[in-house]
């Protein structure tokens, strides 16, 4: 879109009457998702197993060393091991790199809480820190001003496949000698500097549940280069199978490991196998429709697209997000969804609260996850995260499109562009009169 085309689209939009008010609808399109996600051949593989009697495998062999293969040759690290949950490889990957009690994590508070309930199963403290507001990835300048002497790992967050600033990052954790474990539980397949997600950190985890970009229904796969990361995370959920432990150590468990099961369901890898196959494809149509999403609503001062930054290609997405560049305390995120949905454009508010300030984080609460911890941290201050607080109630959702309707993207962007306009004039006529 040319400058001239934004500012004609801004005036046009503002000055239609909005859906919600009796005026006429911005979409017309379909919004629907079109690619089906299950597809009966996809079945084949794991019917194929049921009539062999072939269930489980809790050797680790067959399938599921098949897929493990294959998600570390997508990575590019030397290893990959299944498991259950994304949950369930941030728990292994920080008690690899020897995270354990009275110990602090720096992780971003904006994310899915699971992400910080995996420092708490350490008996660590989590530390929250700051994401940068352009990017809604942590901060790696708040990151460096969070460490102290008892830092023991940061834990970053690939949010919405928007790959976080690693160089600087991978710095911070190197100079202070820091375990670095990358959360790519949204980002399957994005890159940063010519080099995959995943691989920049001592592990990577992605979660494999729902919907998620690479999906076995449930399940989380943790990737690194190093076999003692490799066998310490089998040692810790992965019982029967420590015959494919690859390092020197070479812990004798005996089939004992020590509590958590995290074995992967052999069903879930042969399911999560067919779109780890079709991921690019995939990938790249997701990225296509983010394109026009974003070159759509070029212009509208209201709005931005989260950026991504030089050197990045995003992947898996999960979801779409948009900023309303208006101040939260100004406008209601219920009445802008309403107005939208009125318009036919489907989005939703964004899911994501801020961890820091939930009650299972905090101390003293009734369930405060505080239970979980051997080490009861009594002196952790709370906290404030300024720019992190300033985007609750600010973001926008769309579902993470492979195959939609080019004219409905774009009449979605043009619904959001018409109502954050009226909102901003009914604001600017508010504080004028
Ligand atoms: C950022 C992030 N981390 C971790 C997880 C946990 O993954 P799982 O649900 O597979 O345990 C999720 C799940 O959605 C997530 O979004």
């Amino acid at each position: 879109m040319t400058t001239v085309e934004q500012a004609s689209a801004n005036r046009g939009a503002r000055a239609e009457k909005l859906a919600i008010e009796g005026g006429p609808k911005a979409v017309s399109a379909s919004p629907q998702e079109r690619w089906k996600t299950i597809r009966l051949r996809d079945l084949v593989p794991i019917a194929k197993h049921v009539r062999w009697g072939l269930i489980t495998d809790p050797s680790g062999q067959g399938p599921v060393r098949n897929f493990e293969e294959s998600f570390a040759a997508l990575v590019g690290t030397r290893h990959a091991l299944a498991m259950n949950s994304g949950t369930a490889a941030l728990h292994s990957a920080l008690f690899a790199v020897g995270v354990g009690p009275g110990d602090e994590v720096i992780l971003p508070s904006y994310t899915w809480h699971a992400t910080a309930s995996a420092v708490l199963c350490c008996g660590a403290n989590p530390v929250f820190c700051e994401i940068d507001p352009r990017t809604l990835t942590a901060d790696p300048a708040d990151i460096a001003r969070r460490i102290t002497g008892r830092t023991k790992a940061i834990l970053i967050v690939h949010v919405w496949g928007n790959p976080c600033r690693m160089d600087a990052i991978k710095q911070i954790a190197d100079e202070h000698g820091l375990a670095l474990i990358e959360d790519c539980s949204h980002a399957h397949g994005a890159v940063y500097q010519g080099r995959a997600i995943g691989s920049w950190g001592d592990i990577g985890c992605f979660s494999l549940q729902g919907g998620k970009a690479v999906s076995a229904g449930e399940g989380g796969v943790a990737v690194c280069s190093k076999p003692e990361y490799i066998d310490r995370m089998v040692a810790l959920g992965q019982p029967v199978r420590s015959s494919t432990m690859i390092g020197s150590e070479k812990f004798d468990l005996a089939g004992v490991n020590l509590g958590p099961k995290y074995r992967a369901h052999l069903f879930g890898l042969l399911w999560a196998g067919r779109s780890l196959a079709r991921l690019e494809e995939l990938n790249r149509r997701r990225r296509r429709n983010w394109n026009i999403l974003c070159d759509s609503l070029a212009g509208c001062e209201e709005v931005y697209a989260p950026e991504t930054l030089l050197g990045a290609i995003r992947g898996g997405f999960l979801e779409f997000k948009l900023v309303v560049d208006l101040p939260a305390a100004q406008f209601d995120m219920d009445e802008m969804v309403k107005a939208l949905k009125a318009e036919g454009a489907p989005f939703t508010s964004d899911r994501y609260g801020q961890l820091h300030r939930r009650s299972q984080f905090q101390k003293g609460g009734p369930l405060t996850l505080d239970l979980l911890r051997s080490t009861r941290d009594s002196s952790r201050p709370e906290i404030s995260l300024p720019e992190t607080e300033s985007l609750q109630g600010r973001i926008l959702t769309l579902p993470a499109y492979i195959d939609v309707e080019e004219s409905a993207l774009r009449q979605c962007a043009y619904a959001l562009r018409k109502v954050v306009g009226h909102f901003a004039t009914r604001r600017t006529n508010k504080t004028t009169s």
